[in-house]
């Protein structure tokens, strides 16, 4: 069989949370050749002397950051960019890159009103990205523009969406998501000593993962449930918890929520669904996510009540491990290469 030819990659916002841990993934890729890594304020460095987590590696040797205006010519341009920095770039990539997969917000709601509302700084390019959660929205070779799901609202996603397509929930639903620090950056303002031993409100309302979430919801269900999201600081580097509380509709029995949830999930290598978790151990939790691409779902009925959670590592199956997935999957890959399934314990 003939050998084929690496997927030359470009990372730009490489010395970033989310660039650079798309580095350490891609780094051992078998098939890709990362071949420009941008940051800004590094620009000229070796990558070694900035990013602590690749500089033993051999294939991180040579490697050097660029400023990101200098893209050479590429088949995928990641974008780790701050929301509003990769639209000013859109017309350069679009000819030099085969592929845009941005992982900022900047084109993840389709409704231009709301799109203006939530993402006022990312309307300089109008040409549309597709919306993929490589679960549910199969990436296509004909996808030119991808731009991933916010962490807060896929794993929103992951938890709800069973029960939302299947038709089974009624009502509003109230949505608890608990982030931990690596969600907001590498240039938080936050101290580290106001985040340490702590554990507050981030947002009551008006998260702009929200819309995103409806959105997704309303492409399954003609009236998708009213969601009362809140969102919440934890005092950990990685890792989110949802929860979702809901009711199910009147007649709707356990079976038929576990039969959901085992028909969404039964093709899923990186969605685990337990559907009768029995001690709190069953539930998804931090220590055995974090540092794999392993969403874990689970849910927990009674009467017509129903708790949903999910569980996942936001750098890797929030971020960057979901983008080496889609591009797996676009270039025909198997879907887990590269990518972790075990958690780091303790
Ligand atoms: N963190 C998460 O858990 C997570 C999850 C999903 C999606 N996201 C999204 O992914 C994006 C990146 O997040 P992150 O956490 O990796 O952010 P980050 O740690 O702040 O990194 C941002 C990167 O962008 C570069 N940069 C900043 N401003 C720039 C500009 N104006 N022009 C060019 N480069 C610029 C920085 O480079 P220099 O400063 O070195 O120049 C750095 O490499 C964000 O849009 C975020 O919403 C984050």
């Amino acid at each position: 069989m003939a050998e084929r030819s690496a997927v030359r990659v470009a990372v730009l916002g490489a010395s970033g949370y989310t660039g650079a841990e798309l580095v350490r993934l891609l780094l051992d890729h078998p098939h890709v050749e990362l071949t420009y890594l941008s940051s800004e304020r590094y620009t000229g460095r070796p990558i070694t002397s900035v990013l602590a987590g690749v500089r033993n590696h051999p294939r991180a040797a040579g490697l050097r950051f660029q400023p990101v205006d200098a893209v050479d010519e590429v088949d995928v341009a990641f974008g780790c960019l701050p929301g509003g920095a990769l639209p000013a770039q859109m017309p350069k990539l679009a000819e030099r890159a085969q592929r845009v997969i941005n992982l900022a917000g900047d084109f993840r709601l389709a409704d231009p009103a709301q799109s203006a509302a939530h993402y006022p700084e990312s309307q300089a390019w109008t040409e549309p990205f597709r919306y993929v959660v490589p679960e549910f929205d199969e990436p296509s070779v004909d996808d030119r523009f991808i731009n991933l799901p916010g962490c807060m609202a896929v794993t929103t996603l992951y938890a709800l969406r069973p029960l939302v397509a299947a038709g089974l929930t009624v009502g509003d639903v109230v949505v608890d998501a608990k982030t931990g620090a690596s969600g907001s950056g590498s240039r938080s303002s936050e101290h580290p000593a106001d985040r340490i031993g702590n554990f507050r409100v981030h947002k009551p309302y008006g998260h702009r993962h929200a819309p995103e979430i409806a959105q997704a919801l309303g492409a399954v269900a003609d009236e998708p449930p009213r969601l009362q999201f809140s969102t919440y600081s934890l005092d950990v580097a990685r890792g989110i918890v949802v929860t979702a509380y809901g009711r199910l509709r009147p007649g709707v029995s356990a079976l038929q929520v576990k039969r959901a949830y085992g028909t969404a999930y039964a093709r899923t290598p990186f969605v685990r669904a337990r559907t009768a978790p029995k001690s709190p151990g069953d539930f998804p939790m931090l220590k055995s996510v974090v540092g794999s691409n392993v969403a874990e779902v689970a849910v927990s009925v009674r009467d017509d009540e129903y708790v949903a959670v999910a569980a996942l590592d936001n750098l890797l199956k929030g971020a960057s491990g979901q983008a080496v997935q889609t591009l797996n999957l676009l270039y025909g890959f198997e879907q887990s290469l590269a990518l972790p399934f075990t958690a780091v314990t303790p």
